[in-house]
């Protein structure tokens, strides 16, 4: 496989550009402020950022409800802004990519308004409606509780319409010929003006049927294989990331057999038996999450994360598994969402002990897969319970001990910038981390640097090594003739593990430590021996440094 398929070793960075930097004043983070600093972005050694929507949109959902695919809203700037954005990105050698939102649309855009309308209108059959109110109205909510059902009363259509997500975003009737049609427009649209790519929301709804008549929804994946088809018609080394939170057994389905339909799902599975692991000190229902989620085609990709703006979705763990998580990292009802998630960031959950920390951030650099990083993140930023459901989580980015963070200079912040307690920013910002060796910053900007050193992890195979405790970690990374070894302890006590690197050939002798100097060599039995601090991390180099000197760069 020709080394060409960049997202399959790539750093992403997430972010949010109403909340990143404000430049012109107004409380409202812009495309401006983003490109001042695209250079700390840069400074990070991340491969690629990921916008989240910023087009036209109401913004009840965080925008997330689009009323104008093919415009960017007003209080960020001009498509101009967005251009020479996108560019000056380019220019560090930085790919965008941007959040695709088109299972649904918001109630405010055009097509919808004309659909409500005009019962004759094109637009109509662009939704999905139903006479009378469906049997399954009350089913299948993505937000229970904050959502009352999947179908509501329009009174100037005079018909239901149906909403997988909120009222407020009826669905696109993805089956309509013409719907799909304007989805490659968009995604053409965004190409030409230099993405390299679409992080695709809900795509499981986006290729579901849908209707009143629909009891048991059918995925229609040729969709997928048309997305891809298109995009690198148009432009050859684009991609697709899907937010896909399947069950292992549909995951070749989006994948695509022959490596046809989707490049990268992020993979939830592993997400929520990772934070299992870390609460309970158990990693074997991480391991199985990994197997099963092993199958891929060669030029498919993992993205790996750790938290996002939404809750930390527990759903697919056993009732035991998320008590324990609750209890570990949410134990308190301000902390939940939707009875199946927690809304915290990572560093307030883990009660700001930097070793554990480090230990979730070195498994997400080291896990199968590409990882994504979350803004804020990086500084070990914390959130905001006071605010209502998952906004918790997305407060501005603290850059200095200036008012508001030196976000903005308004006195009305788009959301309010944490400003109390341990990670307000008088404690949490970029300006103090930048001069501090032993920062948070500065140590993911140094994971990072060691994390492109070791393409064994995006490119080669995996096998969890026995190391004798189910505390412990233990994986090896194979690629052309090189080799990494990683190991995670995720008890709070020191543990001593035993373990053969199982090459079987000359390499097993010795590990160079890439972190520190704590290099191992075997004992006479063949196998090594290492003390792990609790919450310790190790990642090793098999056999020595001269990887680079025997490995075939195309
Ligand atoms: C998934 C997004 O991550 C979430 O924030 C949003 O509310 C829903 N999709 C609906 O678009």
């Amino acid at each position: 496989m020709i080394k060409d398929l960049w997202y399959k070793n790539a750093v992403v960075y997430c972010l949010s550009v109403g909340t990143y930097m404000d430049a012109n004043g107004d409380g409202v983070g812009d495309f401006s402020g983003l490109m001042r600093r695209l250079d700390y972005i840069n400074g990070l050694g991340v491969s690629a950022i990921w916008l989240m929507p910023f087009q036209a949109s109401p913004g009840r959902d965080n925008g997330y409800d689009i009323s104008d695919y093919y415009s960017v809203n007003p209080a960020y700037g001009t498509l101009g802004d967005f251009v020479e954005f996108t560019h000056a990105a380019k220019q560090r050698g930085i790919r965008v990519l941007i959040d695709l939102v088109v299972n649904h649309t918001s109630n405010e855009h055009a097509w919808f308004k004309e659909a409500r309308r005009d019962p004759k209108s094109k637009y109509r059959d662009w939704y999905v409606w139903s006479k009378k109110k469906p049997a399954n109205a009350d089913k299948g909510m993505v937000f229970p509780g904050v959502q009352k059902s999947t179908w509501t009363h329009d009174p100037v259509a005079k018909e239901y319409y149906f909403h997988r997500f909120y009222d407020f975003q009826p669905d696109l009737n993805t089956s309509n010929p013409e719907v799909q049609a304007e989805i490659l427009r968009i995604m053409g649209f965004w190409i030409q003006l230099g993405v390299s790519g679409f992080r695709m929301d809900a795509v499981p709804f986006v290729i579901s049927t849908k209707g009143a008549e629909v009891n048991k929804p059918r995925e229609q994946y040729g969709m997928l294989r048309d997305f891809r088809e298109f995009l690198q018609w148009r432009v050859g080394d684009s991609m697709i990331l899907a937010e896909a939170n399947v069950l292992p057994n549909t995951d070749m389905q989006y994948f695509g057999d022959d490596g046809d339909r989707m490049h990268m799902m992020f993979n939830f599975q592993v997400n929520q038996n990772l934070f299992y692991a870390l609460a309970a000190a158990d990693t074997k229902p991480l391991v199985k999450a990994m197997e099963k989620t092993k199958p891929r085609p060669p030029s498919g990709q993992w993205g790996m994360f750790l938290r996002n703006h939404d809750e930390l979705d527990l759903g697919r763990l056993t009732e035991k598994q998320r008590k324990k998580v609750f209890a570990a990292f949410g134990p308190n009802k301000e902390d939940q969402l939707y009875d199946r998630g927690i809304r915290r960031r990572l560093a307030p959950m883990l009660g700001g002990d930097r070793r554990r920390i480090e230990l979730a951030y070195s498994l997400m650099f080291t896990l199968p897969g590409t990882p994504v990083l979350r803004y804020g993140d990086e500084l070990g930023m914390g959130d905001d319970l006071s605010l209502p459901e998952r906004e918790c989580c997305r407060t501005p980015m603290q850059w200095s001990t200036e008012p508001h963070g030196g976000f903005t200079k308004s006195d009305k912040p788009v959301m309010p910038v944490i400003d109390r307690g341990p990670y307000g920013y008088e404690h949490v910002n970029a300006a103090f981390q930048r001069r501090d060796p032993n920062s948070m910053l500065n140590w993911i900007e140094r994971i990072i640097r060691m994390r492109k050193e070791v393409p064994e992890v995006g490119w080669g195979d995996f096998e969890v090594i026995k190391a004798g405790n189910d505390a412990v970690l233990a994986l090896r990374y194979d690629w052309r003739n090189n080799s990494v070894l990683f190991l995670h302890n995720f008890a709070g006590e020191p543990i001593e593990v035993e373990f053969k690197t199982g090459l079987g050939d000359e390499r097993d002798d010795k590990l160079v430590d890439l972190l520190g100097d704590a290099h191992s060599n075997a004992q006479t039995n063949g196998k090594h021996c290492v003390c792990l601090e609790a919450y310790g991390y190790r990642w090793y180099r098999v056999g020595g440094l001269d990887y680079l000197l025997n490995r075939s760069d195309v």
